[in-house]
């Protein structure tokens, strides 16, 4: 039996953090085995906003060599840089002249980045959802790890997909895979060290609000000790009234690999004072093996052109085939 399809990205801008980590590729790494993996570097994505130009391309081999320290297996899985692969951007084209203006407009992501932006909204960034939305199609992707922020933009590709399917695919013959999310419960929204009810994020100017993969001890430390908790003694998970809490708790539960019921015991008379350098320990352990590994990678970088190499040649095979069946369907007239 052939194996399901995954496919999922992350785009290059800043450093990797823990929200990152533990809501997608810690999830992608678990279930690997189990599947035949596409990994982006959705490097497209990262210019919907203002980008640095010097830095786009470090931040694209670091996030690569990110994805391989974290434990992503070449056996089962390719990764490859999104802007490699041509197909990327015409099927893009193709769908946004199927999605509907108003689909885009409601797109919370869009919401909250364009208000940040002010004036100086681009075009692009309206379109990002259409141009992941073809990051997923191109490869017929069966399942897709994201975190909770993505959900509305994976329900826009299953939209977007039908809608294609039901305008120019033959009945019984869809030309799209309508694709399922796959987020799992614990960690799909890791929020803000510096406030419980805002996700962690890369663009929050806070350093403090994130721990990032590439955190030394030092750093870890410093803002574990620096982070927002509550006056009340006793810690413990999904009380309402402390999303600091249960986001704190969560992290040293997925951290240190226990469950949430050794947690929940072993933290229920504990104060902020006596958690905080547990959470410190199992942050510093949980990234270090990460770290040393990315070194080693990073160290290597002929090795990293060959993995992206070979990940670039697989992805433009299966793309391509997508492309062409699309553009069929559409009409066009085959290349003479
Ligand atoms: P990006 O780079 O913003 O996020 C990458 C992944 O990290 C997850 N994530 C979080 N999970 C839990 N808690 C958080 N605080 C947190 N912050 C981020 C995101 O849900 C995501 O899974 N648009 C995508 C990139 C993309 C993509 C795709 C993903 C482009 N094409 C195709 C899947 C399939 C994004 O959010 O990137």
């Amino acid at each position: 039996m052939t194996k399901q399809r995954v496919l999922s990205g992350v785009q290059p801008t800043g450093n990797l953090h823990l929200g990152n980590y533990l809501g997608a590729i810690r999830n992608w790494v678990e279930i690997q085995q189990e599947y035949d993996n596409f990994f982006c570097v959705v490097d497209l994505h990262a210019i919907t906003v203002p980008h640095d130009p010097k830095a786009l391309a470090d931040n694209t081999l670091t996030m690569a060599a990110l994805y391989l320290a974290c434990g992503i297996d070449l056996e089962c899985s390719n990764i490859f840089v999104q802007s490699h692969i041509k197909a990327h951007s015409e099927l893009t084209w193709l769908l946004n002249c199927i999605t509907p203006l108003n689909w885009l407009e409601r797109m919370i992501q869009f919401k909250e980045k364009a208000l940040k932006q002010g004036e100086n909204v681009s075009v692009g960034l309206l379109d990002y959802p259409v141009l992941m939305a073809a990051d997923i199609l191109l490869y017929n992707a069966d399942k897709v790890p994201v975190g909770e922020d993505q959900k509305q933009h994976l329900e826009l590709t299953r939209d977007i997909a039908i809608r294609f399917n039901d305008k120019f695919g033959k009945k019984k013959e869809p030309v799209l895979k309508v694709p399922d999310p796959l987020i799992r419960q614990q960690g799909a929204r890791v929020m803000s060290l510096t406030d419980g009810t805002k996700k962690m994020s890369k663009s929050d100017p806070s350093e403090l609000s994130r721990i990032n993969l590439l955190d030394p001890p030092d750093a870890i430390k410093k803002k574990i000790k620096k982070c927002k908790t509550d006056p009340v003694k006793g810690l413990a998970f999904d009380d309402p009234e402390r999303p600091e809490c249960n986001n704190l708790l969560t992290l040293y539960q997925l951290l240190s690999g226990k469950t949430k019921e050794e947690v929940a015991t072993e933290c229920q008379d504990m104060g902020w004072g006596q958690f905080k350098p547990l959470l410190t320990d199992a942050a510093i352990a949980a990234l270090e093996p990460i770290q040393n590994k990315y070194q080693a990678i990073m160290d290597n970088q002929d090795y990293l052109d060959s993995v992206l190499r070979d990940g670039a040649a697989k992805a433009d095979e299966v793309a391509n085939a997508t492309l062409a069946r699309v553009k069929n369907a559409l009409g066009f007239l085959p290349h003479p």
